[in-house]
Order: structure tokens, then sequence, then C-alpha cells
């Protein structure tokens, strides 16, 4: 009988399919056998009374990114792994940025370089193409696809990243043939700064008003022309940080139509509402992201899309900038707008803990559903299943023990990232991960850091199948056969 590196005993383990009363045989950081008297083990970590969850994974977060001129990311790979360990994560894939005027390659490079050696748990990159030059289209995108980055973001809307309607079909088209899955920020930049010019000429420049330069159908009509450019060529795309009901429908609505159009959702929009950043004056900015929270109707509707399976996941849209920092959220002098705080929240830490307790443990949304929206579609989305999101005999071990019963106050004092502050300050949950295991190496125990800086590796990623055109297009033009 095969004598495993660990035993994890005694728990309840939960996948996207059932809940079983089983333990998990680890061997060389893949899961050997799940089952139960499987046999001896070097180490045995007793999981009675606990969950055993396949390891979070954050498909959505942003990590040691250039943010523009003065201002700096809280968190660097560093400081943004190890929270991301704490709050049960194993995986989390960033953004490498494409600055305008260089290369995808040159980025690829120096983002890396940022990373290596830096990780608590495995990173992944996703690209965001910003300049979609003849050569980035033609020559570095198909490159790096082929490499194994097999993910990119577009943007509607912000200055130096923002793509026209005939740009995003340009990229589009690159995706189709080369198989990989677009992200799309889904804004009407057009509306947001006529918006935000009105609102500035008669002075209204509190933080608040960031919300209402950002209004539902500024995402709605953006969500609308995605889906409709996507329709066009036949190429999945998935719909990132919707956050109300009318852009949902849309991407249901295309859903229905036999369309392959992905959504995701995040946790302020959630729990948090444009209304908690009325009155806080300067401390509006803390909440400041971009689409907005919105309201409660939002907030049931985002419910809806999670309960329904219009989205597929559950990302944090962890983008950290610390609030009393004139690098952060605090503007520097003379630039005393909305327009000027940077966009971005913290909560790669807290996803976890906030889907579990509003979701499950209120009854929301099922177990099943928790695993499936918190990792295994994030690995089917991005071509990492089986390896990632599941615990199956062959899997890597990535495992979270989860505490269904431990209650929590959400303060940043207990928090492990390197921002000053979290939106959910206050806020009480019930169920709070006690270990997370990467690749059969405990990394944090008991609240303690037990994992090694540097053991975090980046994976290259097969094309996702969740990317494979429908084969049904509804014009007569044919766009280009998939090269793969
Ligand atoms: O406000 C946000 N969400 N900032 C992060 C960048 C992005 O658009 O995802
Ligand atoms: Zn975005
Ligand atoms: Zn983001």
């Amino acid at each position: 009988m095969t004598e495993f590196d660990i035993l994890v005993q005694g728990g309840r383990i939960a996948t996207e399919t059932g809940v079983s009363e089983s333990d998990v045989g680890i061997k060389g950081g893949k899961i050997a056998a799940v089952g139960r008297e499987l046999g001896a083990a070097k180490e045995t970590i007793d999981a009675t009374g606990l969950l055993v969850l396949p390891g979070g994974i954050d498909s959505h977060v942003h990590l040691a990114q250039p943010s523009g001129p003065g201002i700096v990311m809280a968190d660097d790979f560093e400081s943004g792994t190890r929270a991301a360990a704490f709050g049960g994560n194993t995986l989390v894939m960033p953004f490498c940025i494409q600055e305008k005027g260089k290369g995808l390659r040159a980025a690829l490079t120096e983002y890396h370089a940022k990373a290596d050696g830096k990780c608590y748990v495995d990173t992944s990159f996703h690209l965001v193409i910003s300049d979609p030059t003849a050569s980035v289209l033609g020559q570095e995108l198909p490159a790096v696809v082929a490499d194994g980055y097999t993910s990119f973001k577009v943007f509607m809307t912000y200055e130096g990243l923002k793509l026209n309607d005939r740009e995003m079909l340009e990229v589009l088209a690159v995706a189709r043939e080369t198989g990989a899955l677009v992200m799309v920020h889904a804004e009407n930049d057009d509306a947001i700064r006529f918006l935000t010019e009105r609102l500035e000429r008669v002075g209204h420049t509190a933080a608040y008003n960031h919300t209402v330069s950002r209004p539902i159908p500024v995402e709605r009509e953006a969500t609308h022309r995605a889906i409709s450019l996507a329709e066009l060529l036949d190429v999945p795309i998935m719909i990132v940080h919707v956050s109300n009901g009318q852009a949902m429908e849309e991407i249901a609505r295309a859903q229905a139509r036999g369309l392959k159009i992905y959504g995701e959702t995040c946790p302020q929009y959630l729990v948090l509402k444009a209304s908690d950043l009325r009155g806080m004056d300067l401390e509006a900015a803390k909440l400041v992201c971009s689409p907005p929270p919105r309201d409660a109707e939002s907030q049931a509707a985002c419910w809806d899309g999670l309960q329904r399976g219009v989205f597929s996941v559950f990302s944090s849209d962890h983008c950290p900038f610390r609030y009393d920092d004139e690098r952060g959220k605090r503007a520097p002098r003379g630039q005393e707008s909305f327009r000027y705080v940077p966009n971005g929240i913290p909560g790669v830490e807290t996803r976890l803990p906030i889907l579990f307790s509003e979701g499950v443990a209120k009854g929301r949304i099922s177990l099943e559903q928790f695993v499936a929206y918190t990792s295994t579609n994030h690995a089917r989305m991005y071509g990492l299943y089986p390896q990632k999101g599941t615990i199956a005999p062959g899997s890597d071990a990535d495992i979270v023990l989860w505490n269904a019963n431990r209650r929590m106050r959400i303060t940043h004092e207990i928090l492990h990232d390197a921002c000053d502050y979290t939106p959910y300050e206050g806020l009480e949950v019930t169920g709070w991960p006690v270990l997370t295991m990467v690749r059969g190496c405990v990394v944090v125990r008991d609240g303690e850091l037990v994992g090694e800086r540097g053991f975090g590796r980046h994976l290259m990623r097969d094309r996702p199948p969740s990317a494979e055109p429908t084969g049904k297009l509804v014009t007569e033009f044919d766009p280009a056969p998939r090269r793969v």
C-alpha cells in the first residue's frame, strides 16, 4: 500500500458536484487518493469538524501593477499572495499590462521579474492589451497565447487602456484564431467623461460622485456592445466585475441565444452600496472602484445571477491602493476631484469568507455552488482544470480547510495585505479558512504563515475549452478559421 506524504483525515470534502466524508491522501504535491481507510502517511492533518475544499482560485486580482504617475499599488507579489493564502486561496491570476508603445514580451519579462521568488501561492498571468498594433495582433499575441498566456483583458474605458470598437474587433479576431479567452471591462468611456465634466462644472467633485459618473446605463450599454461585437465574430468573452441586474440580464439574454458569454461578479457588488460613499467625505475614496457599488436591487440581482448560474466566477478584483497615502487614494494637491482617485479596492483575503457567510451560511447558495464560483469554474474558464480547482486523484494538492462555524469580524487589523484599510471593516462573517495548502505544502495554518516566500509558481495554461467558438454565426460574415 502507498505511503502518503500527508493524509488529510476526518473532514467533509466538498467539490462542485457534492459533499462526502472522505480523507485525502497526498504524495509528491498531488492528490493520490480520496476515500476512507486510505493507509499510512508520514504526516496526518486532522480535519475533524472541518470542510475540506479545493483551494480558492481568484482569477481577477491586480498586484504590482503600474497605475499612473505618482500612484503606487499597495500590494506587490509578496504581500498580495500572502493575503491570498490567508484568505484560503492557492492560485491568483493578476494582470500583466501592456503599456502603450511597448510590446507584450517586454511587459511579460518585467512582470515576471516582479513576481519571481516572491509568491506564497501559485500565479498565472492574464495580459491586458492596450495597444493592438499590427505586430502585436499579427505576431506577439499569437506567440504569447501559444506559450500559455491564454487569456487577456480589454478595457472600454480608462485613458491609456481603452480600445475603440474597431480595435476590440481586431483583438477579438485574434482571440478566435488563437483560442484565447477575452475578458472585457465594459463601461462607456465617452459617457463617463461627459458626466464627469458636467459634475465637475457644478462643483460636484467629492468622491461619492464617482458613482454618479458611472451609472448603470454606462455599464449596461457597454456590456451590450461588447456582446454584440463578440457575437459578430462568434468569440466567447467574459464580462468582468458585473455590478447590477441590467448588465447581468444582457449576459443572460446572450446565453439564452446560445452565445458563450460569461460573467463575473465580485464581493463589492453583493455587500457594498453607492449610498455607503455618501457622507464619508474623503473616506469615500476607500470605496471608489469601477464599476461602482450600486443599490439593494442591484445586490439582489447579482445574487440572482449567482443562483441562476448566469455568472461563472466570483472574483475579488483586488486592486489595492492605500488610503492615507498621497501615492494612493489621497489625490495630490490641486487634483481634488473624484476623477483622480485611483480606482480599485482590496479584497483578495475577504472574498471567500464574504461569499461563504453571505451565500452558504445564509442559505442563498449551496456549498457546491460556493466551490464552483470560487475555485472550479475559474480553473475551467482559464484552462487549468483538472490540475487545479478540484479534489480528485491527479490534481494538485491545493486544499483549504474551512471552519464553517467560526465567527469573525472583518477589520483591517486581522488581514495580511499591504493596504491600510478594508472596505468591509466591521462586517461580521460566519466561516473562515484555517489551513491553506498549495501543492501539498501548508502555507497558512491557524492564522500563522508557515509557507516559504517563493514557493508559489507561475503556471502556463492550455487554451481553455471555454474559448472555443460556438460554430453558430449570426451574420453571413465568416471569420477566419481557428488556427490552433
Ligand atoms: O476599479 C477597479 N475595478 N479597478 C481595477 C481595475 C479594473 O478595472 O479591473
Ligand atoms: Zn476592469
Ligand atoms: Zn480588475
